[in-house]
């Protein structure tokens, strides 16, 4: 047998027993730190990030809440974007949204500055509802209404795009929220369809 093979049987050559430089205890002391940072960081941003949902949340049948969504429809409709109804209600009411394979329910014409309450839900499994381009995120899981208080806070033409993997078509699933800027005269059946050009 070589000195030089190792069978586990011999000590490895090294200094590893020896005491840890000074350098090495100090980062080791500075990743405990950090580590103890971000783990207070947890529950610290729960309270205090401003990012948890502001609204109520109880339990629906999601077929209920699928028609609740079709009462809103029938409502509030005010034209249509390729088959998929748009819909302004006025400012201040409940408004409602389904989530389903694989689309969005309906097509929301919201005004900025205005308070609503956002009921969301979905029809079959979970999906993620991401507003685009801004970085507002939710989780819209079947049996829940999940009630938010929204606020529209610039004037544009949105997409809700899903970001939870929910089956073959996830990646087409891709909804409307049209925030108008001022009255709501611009609410006609005309200028939807204009606003309805591109998708
Ligand atoms: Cu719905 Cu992915």
């Amino acid at each position: 047998m070589t000195p030089e093979t190792h069978t586990g049987l011999q000590s490895p050559r090294g200094v590893w027993w020896k005491p840890a430089h000074k350098a090495e205890k100090v980062w080791v002391a500075i990743a405990f730190g950090w580590c103890m940072v971000l783990f207070a960081m947890m529950p610290l941003w729960h309270l205090k990030g401003g990012q948890n949902p502001s609204g109520i949340r109880r339990k629906v049948d999601p077929e209920a809440f699928f028609q609740r969504t079709q009462e809103f429809i029938a409502q509030y409709q005010i034209g249509d974007d390729r088959g998929m109804p748009i819909v302004a209600p006025p400012a201040g009411s409940d408004v409602y949204l389904t989530a389903m394979a694989f689309q969005w329910t309906p097509i929301l014409q919201l005004e900025k500055d205005k308070e609503y309450v956002l009921h969301l839900s979905s029809r079959d499994v979970n999906h993620g509802f991401s507003l685009y381009p801004l970085n507002i995120n939710f989780q819209v899981v079947p049996g829940y209404d999940y009630g938010l208080r929204v606020k529209p806070t610039e004037a544009g033409d949105f997409r809700i795009i899903c970001n939870e993997f929910c089956g073959i078509g996830h990646h087409i699933m891709v909804g409307r929220v049209i925030v108008l800027d001022g009255a709501p005269q611009a609410a006609t059946a005309e200028t939807a369809v204009v606003a309805g050009g591109d998708r």
